[in-house]
């Protein structure tokens, strides 16, 4: 031992060591050398990324429709709720976005206003009764949780579809389900309370983010969005709400046609389209929505809003978007439109008939008169809407 303690080398230990180094370090990169190629083909028969470096692009393709309409777009359209709700305390704005976005002519008027949370509060309670503002808060628990689901489910369809600007397009969802998420959950605690879901919204989210590649597809950007954008559409001028769910709007509007211009690129294999299968999947997926209608029809009904009327135009979106994604249903969309007039128009007249007046068809587009001419606009143009 010397006298700090250390050992002494051995010094032909070490010697003999850096020799065997010497002699090993090179054959053993000319051995990785020559196992590479093979060891490269292993690595891409197992590729889980469906990446292909050798392009630069995700495999399916570059796909330059939905790298504008999905990513361009929403880079384009992105919205800070420091900017359009200030008063809910999320800070997600720099003093530039604060500027720049004060100027932008797309955001509605009420944006910047820098108000007190109270004065919102005061907003909602001077126009709407308790009974109202309990029956908004019950309507909107479906999105708030519905908004969790969409974060977890698109965060689980990037690495499920295919192509760049697909994963690019998912990749921009999923960070929007995030911000609506968080804003919305502190928007509904702000102006009211946010309770559990009703067992059949929890049942069919459950069942959607259950599913696997274009039938998880079908069920969050057909079947949930097309609901999304419904009821954001409804509850657009409402006081509290109306400072931010117009931008909600333009989200899930993008969203919505996400299917539509994936399918427009070739990528959705033709069985996925045509297989009875995958077409009875996904009508059961439209009707695992059907009971929510009654659960949440209560507070519609206190809000003076006929819930037959929202769900009504909801089918009809939902069918219209299904056929135009190549993920039709087991019945072409107007016989789907007919059933569900069919069983509203019973309904009614079996157990509400003091509001029975004679035969309505709820699925019609045509009596869009709630909608504001900005959302009337997106929506024709998403839904197909002549
Ligand atoms: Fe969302
Ligand atoms: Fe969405």
């Amino acid at each position: 031992m010397s006298r700090t303690g250390r050992a002494r080398p051995n010094q032909w230990t070490e010697r003999a060591g850096r020799a065997a180094f010497r002699f090993a370090v090179p054959r053993l990169g000319r051995v990785y050398e020559s196992l590479s190629p093979g060891l490269r083909a292993l690595s891409e028969r197992f590729d889980v990324s469906g990446y292909d470096d050798c392009a630069a692009s995700f495999r399916g393709g570059d796909m330059p429709s939905l790298v504008h309409l999905s990513y361009e777009k929403s880079l384009q359209h992105l919205w800070k709720s420091e900017v359009l709700a200030p008063w809910l305390g999320i800070h997600d704005a720099s003093a530039d976005d604060r500027r720049a976005l004060a100027a932008a002519d797309h955001l509605p008027s009420s944006a910047i206003e820098d108000v007190p949370l109270e004065t919102i509060r005061d907003e909602v309670e001077r126009e709407l009764s308790p009974a109202k503002r309990f029956a908004l808060c019950r309507i909107m628990d479906l999105i708030v949780h519905g908004e969790a689901y969409a974060l977890y489910t698109s965060a689980t369809l990037l690495p499920e579809v295919r192509g760049t600007g697909a994963k690019l397009g998912m990749a921009m969802q999923t960070m929007e389900e995030a911000k609506h998420f968080v804003v919305l959950r502190a928007l509904m605690r702000a102006i009211g309370d946010v309770q559990p879901l009703p067992d059949t919204a929890r049942i069919m989210l459950d069942t959607i983010a259950r599913q696997k590649g274009h039938m998880k597809l079908f069920g969050m950007n057909v079947l949930v969005e097309s609901l999304a954008t419904s009821i954001f559409a409804q509850f657009a001028d409402y006081p509290g709400l109306r400072h931010v769910l117009g931008a909600f709007h333009t989200d899930e509007s993008r969203h919505c046609g996400f299917p539509k211009s994936y399918f427009a690129t070739g990528v959705v294999p033709e069985h996925v389209t045509r297989s009875l299968l995958y077409r009875m999947n996904r009508t059961r997926i439209v009707l695992s929505a059907l009971p929510v209608i009654w659960e949440v029809k209560p507070h519609f009904d206190v809000l003076g809003i006929d819930a037959f009327d929202l769900f009504g135009r909801f089918v009809s979106k939902a069918g219209r978007l299904a056929e135009a994604s190549g993920m039709p249903l087991v019945w072409p969309r107007k016989e789907l439109e007919q059933r569900i007039d069919l069983l509203f128009n019973a309904w009614r007249e079996s157990f509400e008939p003091e509001r029975f007046t004679g035969w309505v068809s709820y699925t019609s587009l045509e009596r869009r008169e709630r909608l504001s001419p900005v959302c009337a606009e997106r929506e024709a143009a998403v839904f197909g809407i002549a």
